[in-house]
């Protein structure tokens, strides 16, 4: 398939209008979109083509509850790491859409698969979790072209995580992610339009 102009343009502008999202309506994702969301999954790329990544879509109240307790105690201890000004400023900006977010899913890395055989990961066992990232990115822009809102939730402890949702030893935890139904559509980072940070440029040089 030789792909045209018209595909570039609607390329540039998935990634343009993907944002990480933290503001949600508690609107519901109808279940055709989150199918057809989990069927992308399978067409991101992955060392030995192991596909590790395990994908727990969590609806338990109490288990989403625990979690979003463990996000509020990380990110209070995130923002004692700051002081004065700083701490006002991290304090100000909202870093989960958790309580909101009519879907969570926790996406974990299986380090010991047996699809792949081992292939490509015996010196960069690393790569494993890259291949998961790639995952999520490809449900991430596969998510905004459904107008799908996703936010990327880091600030917990990923072993209470691994407690609350009792998963298996060699499962590690890559991400936590809010999905539904944007407040908003912006094509600045959140980061930059209040002022956390300057946006940076990707450092690329010729050697
Ligand atoms: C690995 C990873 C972890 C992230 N964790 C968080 C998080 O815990 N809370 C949050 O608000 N945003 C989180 N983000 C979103 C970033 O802050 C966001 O991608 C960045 O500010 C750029 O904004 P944009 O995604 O809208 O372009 C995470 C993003 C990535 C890739």
């Amino acid at each position: 398939m030789l792909l045209n102009d018209a595909h570039r343009a609607a390329l540039l502008d998935v990634l343009t209008w993907r944002r990480d999202v933290r503001h949600f309506k508690t609107d519901p994702v109808d279940q055709e979109v989150l199918d057809r969301l989990r069927a992308t999954m399978d067409l991101a790329p992955s060392v030995g083509n192991a596909r590790p990544w395990r994908v727990l879509q969590v609806k338990d109240a109490d288990k989403r509850a625990a979690i979003t307790a463990d996000f509020e105690t990380e990110n209070a201890k995130a923002a004692a790491l700051y002081s004065d000004d700083a701490r006002r400023d991290y304090n100000a900006l909202k870093l989960s859409g958790m309580h909101d977010a009519p879907v969570h899913l926790a996406i974990f890395t299986e380090t010991a698969p047996r699809e792949g055989r081992g292939l490509g990961r015996q010196t960069m066992p690393e790569t494993l979790a890259y291949s998961t990232v790639g995952a999520i990115y490809t449900l991430w822009l596969a998510a905004r072209a459904e107008n799908i809102g996703l936010g990327w939730v880091s600030i917990i402890n990923p072993e209470r995580i691994k407690q609350i949702l009792q998963t298996p030893d060699t499962w590690h935890l890559t991400g936590y992610l809010c999905l539904g139904h944007a407040e908003f559509q912006d094509d600045t980072p959140l980061l930059h339009k209040t002022g956390w940070q300057e946006n940076v440029q990707t450092h690329w040089k010729t050697v």
